[in-house]
């Protein structure tokens, strides 16, 4: 049986990844669950909600909750990355200081995106040499953000690691029940980096897993533009002009500036989370819930256990076969205008053999632009969180598509210096 670990595992979201674990457990049978977070309270709460949930679904895994990570990730087949440096409190704060400065505030966009990332980067690496040195076969799924920038790090250091996200199978859900079909019928011509690609195709296939099928995105836009549109927050008009469909974070690039006034009047998403949050802790609480409970469905995460689960199991080899899967992994010329060490979001095959991306045709000049200099955004946001200093932050604003100018990235620069100091060693 197979023993998985999850770093982070005091996370909320983790009852979404026990309910999918439950549901799919003939795709990926898994005998141990470790828990691993630096909180205690957490995963003596959240523990205890995944036995139950377990316990109730018939499940027989053995769950266990550790604050040590060379402990939790001992013999451990994969380990799943969900941590969030400085929490919610850090999240607030990169969605809050950039719109002072006139841009965007997300957490993984934009200045904000590379506080994130500036936090995130040391720690996972750390935690990725554990994970080394305990198991060298073990594979390591990325959830953590921002993954494009997390996913390089581990790649680039050698590590065996996927970076995984939930747009894609997001998309792939949304289309399936447009077209009133199983979503495993719908396979998506996905392609861009981690929060900032372009559903180009969708077919339509005769069998799951089958070769050949039908385009049917045309049809799709025809007879569900506004629903399309609405979903991502874009102009109809535009999305169907374009004929595919955005990710609903090219909305901070196609309208930043009207992103920008809608948030300066509305509370920060990291806000609306914490109290989300705070609820469910409560909910939680409750030894009689055995459920994951709906409020969970108010967070960014829906079908994240459904895409973990398929992406473990063929990287454990216990999902019948190879199978092909939207991840992030290294481009390797599959998009021959980025570097090979760059990481992209594209269909791969995925097996025991590890995660192969598949060909695409040439990405239009409309698209190939903005991934070509947020690729080289994300090159050197990595290189400022791995070697530090002021230059290497203000050069990664410099480069990116929404902060460009000088004067900008100066204020930008101070303004995440002065709110990051107590989690970068070298500030
Ligand atoms: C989606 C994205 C994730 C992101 C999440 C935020 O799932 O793919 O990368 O972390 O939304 O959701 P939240 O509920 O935290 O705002
Ligand atoms: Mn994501």
């Amino acid at each position: 049986a197979l023993k998985l670990a999850i770093i982070g595992g005091g996370s909320t979201y983790t009852p979404e990844l026990i309910d999918g674990f439950a549901r799919l457990r003939d795709t990926l049978p898994i005998g141990e669950l470790v828990l691993v977070d630096p909180a205690a309270d957490r995963l003596e709460l959240i523990g205890g909600l995944a036995r139950r949930i377990f316990a109730k679904q018939g499940h027989g895994a053995v769950v266990t909750t550790t604050t040590d990570i060379e402990a939790g990730v001992a013999d451990a087949d994969a380990v799943l990355l969900q941590l969030r440096v400085g929490g919610q409190a850090a999240r607030n704060q990169d969605e809050t200081w950039p719109l002072e400065c006139g841009c965007v505030g997300q957490e993984t966009t934009g200045a904000g995106g590379l506080a994130k990332a500036l936090r995130t980067v040391p720690v996972v690496l750390d935690i990725a040499e554990k994970v080394r040195r305990a198991n060298p076969d073990a594979w390591i799924v990325d959830f953590t953000n921002p993954v494009g920038i997390v996913t390089r790090a581990l790649r680039e250091a050698g590590h065996k690691a996927v970076g995984l996200c939930n747009v894609a199978i997001g998309f792939q859900r949304r289309f399936a029940k447009h077209l009133g079909v199983d979503p495993e019928l719908v396979r998506l011509d996905h392609v861009g980096l981690n929060h900032l690609s372009w559903e180009r195709g969708v077919t339509l296939l005769d069998a799951p897993g089958a070769a050949g099928g039908r385009e049917v995105l045309p049809e799709l836009l025809a007879g569900f533009g506004k629903e399309i549109a609405d979903d991502i927050r874009l102009p109809q008009r535009v999305v169907e002009r374009l004929g595919v469909v955005p990710s609903y974070y090219l909305r901070y690039f196609y309208q930043h500036d009207l992103v920008v006034e809608e948030l300066k009047v509305k509370g920060s998403r990291a806000a609306e989370v914490a109290e989300i949050e705070r609820q469910l802790l409560e909910l939680y609480a409750d030894p009689a819930l055995d459920t994951k409970p709906e409020l969970l469905d108010r967070r960014g995460g829906a079908f994240y256990s459904e895409a973990a689960v398929q992406l473990i199991a063929a990287l454990l080899g216990t999902g019948g076969g190879t199978s092909v899967q939207v991840v992030n992994t290294r481009n390797d010329g599959v998009l021959p205008f980025l570097p090979d060490d760059a990481v992209i979001e594209v269909p791969a095959e995925v097996d025991a053999a590890g995660v192969r991306p598949l060909p695409q045709r040439p990405l239009e000049p409309l698209y190939a632009g903005l991934v070509a200099a947020v690729t080289s955004y994300e090159h050197l946001a990595l290189d400022a969180a791995l070697r530090g200093g002021r230059d290497r932050v203000f050069d990664a604003l410099l480069a990116h598509p929404l902060v460009g100018q000088i004067e900008l990235a100066d204020r930008l620069t101070d303004r995440l210096l002065a709110h990051n100091r107590e989690h970068l060693a070298w500030a």
